[in-house]
């Protein structure tokens, strides 16, 4: 008998901690980070999620922009801001491939600065010149400092300032947000994963009610390598590796082991590219995989592997490589250094400068001298 009051009164209170929990995990979903909706299975869904908040803020044209304006098209929101080296290229570069699936679709893109100090709408007006010069659907919003908090957390995202030891100065959320004609946010993706950057775009034909996905429109291989804005990471070497002049060398990885740079090598970059990963990068490449025919495919890794280097200069002039972190570093007047020993080292984050200063025997005494 006694065995059994116990046994009642354990699941008793077993069930006051579970209904607390309950409780402690609503309040908590009241202010969930857009992530977490990213990660539930709502995206195949499409299901209402919160509507956007009011705002008004300039473009990159100076007009202002707000809410209301954008209602009665579809509109696909991430988070950037133009200094970003470690996560933007990449989520500038699925949001210019998005617009590639979507070419001529009544769609908005819009992406929101997450650095108003630095990106004024002239700013932001290079930027979208440089990354899809010809898109007129994109949408780039300049903020405020005093804005951008409350407009971060009504969108559920987060955008702060990291620590002096960061890479990136900002630290921000890397989500994509599907918009409905009213308003309403119907969708929170993870574009770096190959099947929620389809089921984003499969989200905006639906709420756009366009015909189903179809293979990106045939182009000359040197177009469509600046169309997929391939040239925007791999003509700024302090981004990405020149892809120009390598044709049969060996490339280093990030593991130590080497690779010949050749048709299988570059097709799976294109196709998976974190399987092998060139030494000294810090960003990542997006995927193409599902986005171009096996033909479109063959085509751009002909002709990037028929290119001559760029002029006579060794594709990696002008980088550095970090030689606490390996990073590369492009050698710019403002560029973080230290002279030791009658050579200048290039840093890319303070806290190398500072370890390698403390203790230069700590570095493998690699220099800008490539
Ligand atoms: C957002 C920036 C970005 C974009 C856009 C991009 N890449 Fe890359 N790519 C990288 C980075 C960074 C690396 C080096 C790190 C790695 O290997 O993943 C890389 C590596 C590669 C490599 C291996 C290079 C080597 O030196 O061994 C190839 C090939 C390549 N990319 C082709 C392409 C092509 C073709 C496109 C366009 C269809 C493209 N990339 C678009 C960032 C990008």
């Amino acid at each position: 008998m006694n065995k059994l009051l116990g046994a009642v009164g354990v699941s008793a209170l077993l069930t006051v901690v579970g209904l607390w929990l309950l409780r402690e995990r609503l309040a908590a979903s009241a202010q969930r980070p857009a992530e977490a909706y990213a990660e539930q299975g709502a995206k195949q869904r499409l299901e209402p999620l919160w509507p956007v908040p009011g705002f008004a803020l300039q473009d990159q044209s100076g007009r202002t922009v707000t809410a209301q304006s954008l209602r009665g098209r579809t509109w696909v929101l991430n988070f950037i801001f133009t200094q970003c080296r470690t996560v933007c290229p990449l989520l500038t570069a699925k949001m210019v491939q998005l617009q590639r699936r979507l070419e001529g679709a009544d769609v908005a893109f819009v992406s929101l600065s997450v650095d108003p100090e630095h990106d004024t709408p002239e700013v932001l007006a290079a930027y979208a010149q440089r990354w899809a010069p010809r898109e007129q659907r994109w949408t780039l919003l300049a903020t405020t400092p005093e804005l951008l908090p409350a407009l971060a957390r009504d969108f559920h995202v987060l955008a702060e300032k990291g620590k002096a030891t960061d890479p990136d100065p900002i630290i921000h959320s890397s989500v994509f947000l599907l918009v409905d004609r009213e308003g309403m946010v119907r969708g929170a993706f993870d574009s770096e994963l190959p099947e929620d950057f389809a089921a984003l775009e499969r989200g905006v034909r639906t709420l756009a009610a366009l015909p189903a996905a179809a293979p990106l429109p045939d182009l000359p291989p040197e177009e469509q390598y600046h169309a997929l804005a391939c040239a925007n990471c791999h003509e700024r070497p302090e981004l990405a590796p020149s892809l120009f002049g390598r044709a049969g060398t060996q490339r280093e990885l990030d593991n130590s082991l080497r690779v010949t740079f050749d048709e299988a090598y570059v097709l799976e970059s294109l196709l998976a590219p974190d399987a092998k990963r060139v030494r000294g990068y810090p960003l990542r490449m997006p995927g193409y995989e599902g986005q171009l025919t096996a033909a479109q495919l063959d085509a751009l890794t002909r002709w990037i592997l028929s290119r001559p280097a760029v002029g006579e200069q060794a594709p990696d002039a002008e980088v550095a490589t970090d030689p606490i972190c390996q990073m590369k570093v492009r050698v710019t007047p403002d560029a973080l250094s230290a002279v030791i020993g009658g050579k200048t080292h290039y840093f890319c984050a303070d806290s190398c400068r500072r370890r390698f200063v403390a203790e230069p025997s700590a570095g493998t005494g690699q220099t800008a001298a490539h």
